[in-house]
């Protein structure tokens, strides 16, 4: 079909606002607020909220979440790791959807996707459960077939695509290997009825390839915006970061199926 006829999905942006939380307990203050950061963010456009409670309690507060969770007027992604403490939360909390990740407690940020080829069954059980519940559940994986087909066979309807090695390749080749492997995954998802979101290490100068490609549905951004947000303000750095995301989708520069 010529590119011109083919319908453009839309690219949803959600916005990660852990890193609000990060300076506030630097000093531990009152201040910043995720919960005011993330409903700023909201009015300037963003598609959705992120917050991961972690474990070790580092920067987003159970009362962060439940604040942001009464108020939000587009949703909250609850970012969780799959212990029974965060599902008895999530259950309590109700977020439109949770993304299950990996943590440990000596990382700097999540570092690699879940091994949901290893723990299938607790995470169908997982899923199953949230399910019921109406809540969306997201796996975190890296751009591996193995992963995915276990994200399908334990009933995900969306996976995130750890967008980690891209973010972080230096050379050219390196980075266009990383974006194939990334590219190649979303199509295979897709093919199974997964919806693909994607996200970690994004910034408004490695976003445009991972934007186009046509699979993507959301990319979920934290640490740049934040850093950006300290230079022009956050609205403004979520419009910056929205308007490039669309560009490159529409403009399809990157995508392997226009
Ligand atoms: N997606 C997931 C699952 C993450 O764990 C993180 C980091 O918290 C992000 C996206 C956002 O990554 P970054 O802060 O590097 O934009």
């Amino acid at each position: 079909m010529h590119k011109d006829t083919k319908l453009i999905k839309p690219i949803l942006l959600g916005v990660n606002v852990d890193h609000v939380a990060t300076i506030r307990q630097a000093r531990g203050a009152g201040y910043p607020d995720p919960v005011h950061a993330a409903l700023q963010a909201e009015l300037a456009g963003a598609d959705g909220i992120t917050m991961h409670l972690r474990e070790d309690r580092r920067h987003i507060q159970d009362s962060d979440v439940e604040r942001f969770a009464a108020c939000t007027q587009t949703k909250l992604n609850f970012e969780m790791a799959a212990t029974t403490e965060m599902r008895a939360i999530a259950m309590r909390i109700r977020p439109l959807d949770v993304c299950i990740v990996p943590e440990k407690r000596e990382e700097l940020t999540t570092e690699g996707g879940l091994d949901v080829a290893s723990n299938a069954n607790a995470i169908t059980e997982l899923c199953h459960e949230f399910a019921d519940e109406q809540i969306r559940v997201s796996l975190f994986v890296d751009p591996d077939a193995r992963q995915i087909d276990a994200c399908a066979s334990a009933g995900a309807p969306f996976i995130e695509l750890h967008t980690g090695s891209y973010a972080e390749a230096r050379l050219p080749a390196e980075q266009a290997a990383e974006l194939a492997k990334i590219s190649e995954a979303a199509r295979y998802a897709d093919s199974l009825g997964i919806v693909v979101n994607a996200g970690h290490g994004l910034t408004r100068y490695n976003v445009a390839a991972i934007a186009a490609i046509p699979e993507v549905h959301e990319l979920n951004i934290g640490h740049s915006l934040i850093a950006d947000a300290m230079y022009c303000g956050l609205p403004e750095a979520v419009r910056q970061m929205r308007a490039l995301m669309i560009e490159a989708r529409q403009a399809g520069r990157f995508g392997h199926t226009q």
